[in-house]
Parts: C-alpha cells; sequence; structure tokens
C-alpha cells in the first residue's frame, strides 16, 4: 500500500439514498422537538448535530432573505431536507449552463454528488430551518459566479463548517 493511498478515509461515503435517508429523518427528529433551533437574522444560526469519518449533519436555520453564495461541496456529495418554511434552491445545470431555480418546501428532500453548484436562499418571509448532511464530511467549498452562460469559479476555501462567511468574492477574483 502506497503512503498516498494509506492516507484515505477507511469509510465508504454514504450513498446519495441513505444521505436522503438520514436528512428526511434528522428532520423528523427536529419536527418532534429533540433538536433544539434557534434564528439569527445577523448570521445564519447553525449547528453541527453529527461529524465522524464518514458524514457530518448541520442544522440550519434561515431566516428572510438569508442565503448562501453560489457554491459546491469540494468532493462531497450530500443531501438536504427542509423541515420547516420554504427555500429557493437556485442550481448550476451544465449543458444548458443556466441556473435553474426551484422552491423546496417543507418535507422536501434534495440530493446532490460532488460537482454540484448551488444557491440556497429564503426568500419567504418566515424563518425556515432545514437538515444537511456532507459525505465524505464537507473539507472544501469552492463559490462561483455566472455571467451570462458562464459559470466561473472566484474562490476555493478548505472547510469544515458550511456555513462559514464566503471569503470576500470580489477580492478573490
Ligand atoms: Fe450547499
Amino acid at each position: 500500500m502506497s503512503p498516498m493511498s494509506a492516507r484515505r478515509p477507511t469509510v465508504a461515503p454514504l450513498s446519495l439514498a441513505d444521505l436522503a435517508a438520514l436528512t428526511s429523518t434528522v428532520a423528523d427528529e427536529v419536527r418532534a422537538g429533540l433538536h433544539e433551533v434557534h434564528a439569527d437574522a445577523q448570521s445564519r444560526w447553525h449547528v453541527r448535530l453529527r461529524c465522524d469519518d464518514q458524514v457530518d449533519v448541520w442544522l440550519i436555520s434561515w431566516t428572510e432573505d438569508q442565503g448562501t453564495q453560489l457554491h459546491d461541496h469540494g468532493g462531497s456529495s450530500g443531501a438536504f431536507t427542509v423541515v420547516s418554511g420554504e427555500l429557493s434552491e437556485a442550481v448550476w445545470t451544465p449543458g444548458a449552463e443556466v441556473l435553474a431555480e426551484s422552491p423546496r418546501s417543507a418535507g422536501d428532500s434534495v440530493v446532490f454528488g460532488e460537482h454540484y453548484v448551488h444557491d440556497v436562499r429564503n426568500v419567504q418571509g418566515r424563518t425556515a430551518v432545514s437538515v444537511h448532511a456532507y459525505s465524505p464530511p464537507l473539507s472544501q467549498m469552492n463559490y462561483y459566479d455566472v455571467d451570462g452562460h458562464q459559470l466561473t469559479r472566484l474562490a476555493s476555501v478548505w472547510t469544515d463548517d458550511p456555513e462559514a462567511p464566503a471569503p470576500d468574492l470580489r477580492a478573490a477574483s
């Protein structure tokens, strides 16, 4: 075994089906009151519920107009389930080279592989709550901008926190 392969994680990543089942199950736990939820209009509230060699799970609340920047999740696949409220998800669609925006309502689950580029935002007045999972656990995020039909990477950061403030994209671009 080479030194490189020896450093690889020994735990296989979760499948997309397992990721969706996980976020859906944890969303049910949140609805049942098993996890405390807060909201912060100044900075998107989030807490990590689980982190091991295989997966990390986050509980996030979104007050009105809170959202991410257009990003991917490095080499991680993932899933999210909306617990309550409604989110708007804009997904970069390769081939069509457009951002396609869809509402994600309470109970909806979305799964995605690596290279998935999206922007999630609460455009409703009511606070939204969602559960997110990443496998392998999140270690990198890339941030993008769209100019016409062109996707441009603005910045790449190593992080284990999907809610860390995005870098100053204008300075990074
Ligand atoms: Fe994301």
